[in-house]
């Protein structure tokens, strides 16, 4: 083997090494539906700030209120990432 092989494959190793050690994602991400395209859009063009304003329109009203653990709702992207 040459020595560039070894380097490749070493690289790799360490690549696999960092992805098995990375914490599980549990926090479900913002979800791609029609109701939440929109703040998808808002996050690319604006970022989370201005995204994250909608939000409380809808979630934490009564009959959708956070459940119960939920932490503090605010800064919302933070913890459920926006998918792009
Ligand atoms: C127009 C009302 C409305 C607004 C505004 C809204 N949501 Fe939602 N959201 C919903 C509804 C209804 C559901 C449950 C059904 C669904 O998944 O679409 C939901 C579900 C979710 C879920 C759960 C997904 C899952 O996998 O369980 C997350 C996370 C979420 N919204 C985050 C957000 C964030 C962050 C914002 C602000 C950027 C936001 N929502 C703005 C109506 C809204
Ligand atoms: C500090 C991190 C954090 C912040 C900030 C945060 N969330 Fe969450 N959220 C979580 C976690 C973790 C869960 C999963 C909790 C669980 O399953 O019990 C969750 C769950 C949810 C769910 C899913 C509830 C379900 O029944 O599936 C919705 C909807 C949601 N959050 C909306 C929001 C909205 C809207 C905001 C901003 C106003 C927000 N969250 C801010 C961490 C956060």
């Amino acid at each position: 083997m040459k020595k560039r092989d070894l380097i490749t494959l070493g690289i790799g190793a360490a690549v696999l090494v960092v992805l098995w050690l990375a914490p599980e994602e549990t926090t479900p991400v913002l979800p791609t539906d029609d109701t939440h395209a929109p703040f998808q859009k808002v996050f690319q063009e604006q970022g989370k700030k201005a995204a994250e304003a909608f939000c409380k329109g809808c979630h934490g009203k009564p009959g959708m209120e956070f459940p119960p653990g939920h932490p503090d709702p605010n800064r919302c992207l933070f913890c459920h990432k926006p998918k792009i």
